[in-house]
């Protein structure tokens, strides 16, 4: 029998009766979107400050997005790769133009895009650079997330990503984020057997760790220097989300290998991609990779909807414009409570120092009381990361409820 909700108590005791136990979610459930806001079971109105992770950059249910969904609905959703369809080439024309790129190859979630960015590299470098097939290396950051696969969290040095899933994947070097002296020195070493570095531009998960200016720009040319490819993982710091369509383009970088998801389908399906050129993305041949959604009809108009929407709603500007206000505002704002503020755009971090025994997730909880979501990453970290579409107006106010709720601790 299908139960109707009808309460959010009973919502979530369905979630936890039936559900596995592989998220802590807070305790709101979600039953109408619009915009920057979202509202609960009882119809209670809340400011989105996660965005879905950033998947939500164009705003809940956009109508152009939507529109696009429906109208390809209702004619055909899937044909898999077996055959052409007449949605993906437009697509994949799109993207290409609109990111600069020879071309793009369609998946699903951020990690099927991070693993085929993986893939990728590691074939270039063996049937290009000429490394061994057993010994070809990637080199990735401390405190990366890249997603949940095996092969993704082997690069994790987060216990809680790796622990207790058995054997990882050979291949990887992990080095310290923000220090390119690391990325120098560990390429002088192996660099003949390393194809790919892989990193955020900004950190995301690990709590919105800005790098120091330049420090993009430098690992760009290190890689070079020693022949190997410049990947960037753009899944949550891309699509306006930092000001930049891409956070590589704060430091005029163009990565090798350019890996996007989330707002990429605009908070409506699953689409994910990695850009590449000719001499790269061609040595993956017919057969040799793909996935049966990817480059669904449905995908493939939701996605140039979404990325219309960025540019046709000057996204970009807002989220520069917007995220300053967001970050003057809060670091006006004297709190105990308060350690640091950081971001860039609408991607921003505040550091919560526990006080009178209150931590990050109760100022969430209270948050929640005032109107607005968040949710910790990690135990101390609160991201702020709004739908892009929020008004000036509607971020004043958010940012009035925010002070409100760590007010109330001291
Ligand atoms: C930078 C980055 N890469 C990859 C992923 C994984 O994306 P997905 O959850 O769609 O697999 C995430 C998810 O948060 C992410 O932030």
């Amino acid at each position: 029998m299908i139960e109707k909700i009808t309460s959010s108590q009973q919502a979530m005791d369905l979630e936890a009766k039936y559900g596995a136990h592989n998220y802590h979610p807070l305790p709101v459930v979600l039953a109408k979107g619009k915009g920057a806001k979202v509202w609960d079971v009882e119809g209670k109105e809340y400011y989105d400050f996660l965005s879905a992770y950033s998947a939500v950059n164009q705003g809940h249910c956009h109508p152009k997005i939507i529109k696009a969904m429906t109208d390809q609905a209702e004619r055909l959703t899937l044909s898999s790769r077996a055959f052409y369809n007449d949605a993906l080439g437009s697509w994949e024309k799109y993207v290409t133009e609109y990111f600069g790129y020879d071309k793009v190859l369609p998946m699903n979630s951020g990690a099927e895009a991070d693993e085929t960015g993986l893939k990728l590299a590691r074939r270039w470098g063996v049937v290009c650079k000429g490394i061994p097939n057993d010994e070809v290396m990637i080199v990735c950051c401390e405190g990366n997330f890249h997603g949940r696969t095996i092969t993704i969290i082997t690069m994790s040095n987060d216990p809680e990503s790796y622990a207790n899933y058995g054997p990882m994947t050979p291949g990887f070097i992990r080095i310290p984020y923000n220090d390119p002296d690391a990325l120098e020195k560990v390429l002088a070493e192996h660099g003949k057997k390393v194809a790919g570095f892989l990193l955020e531009p900004i950190q995301g998960e690990a709590g919105v760790y800005v790098p120091d200016e330049g420090y993009l720009k430098k690992c760009y040319d290190i890689c070079k220097k020693y022949n190997v490819l410049f990947m960037a993982d753009e899944v949550q710091c891309g699509i306006a989300r930092t000001g930049k369509m891409l956070a590589c383009d704060h430091e005029g970088v163009r990565p090798d290998i350019l890996i996007l998801g989330k707002a990429l389908g605009g908070g409506v399906v699953p689409v994910s991609a990695v850009l590449a050129d000719d001499d790269i993305m061609l040595n993956i041949k017919p057969g040799e990779h793909g996935s049966t959604f990817g480059g669904n009809p449905v995908a493939a108009q939701v996605s140039m909807a979404a990325l219309e929407v960025i540019k046709e709603e000057n996204l970009m500007e807002k989220a520069d414009y917007l995220g300053k206000i967001f970050r003057d505002e809060m670091s006006k704002f004297k709190s105990p409570m308060i350690e640091k503020v950081r971001g860039k755009g609408l991607l921003n971090a505040i550091i919560i120092k526990p006080t009178n025994g209150k931590e990050a997730w109760d100022v969430c909880l209270k948050m929640r009381d005032l109107g607005v979501l968040a949710k910790p990453t990690h135990q101390h970290i609160i991201r702020f990361a709004p739908p892009l579409v929020i008004t000036e107006e509607e971020l004043r106010d958010a940012i009035s409820r925010i002070q409100e709720a760590i007010k109330s601790f001291e």
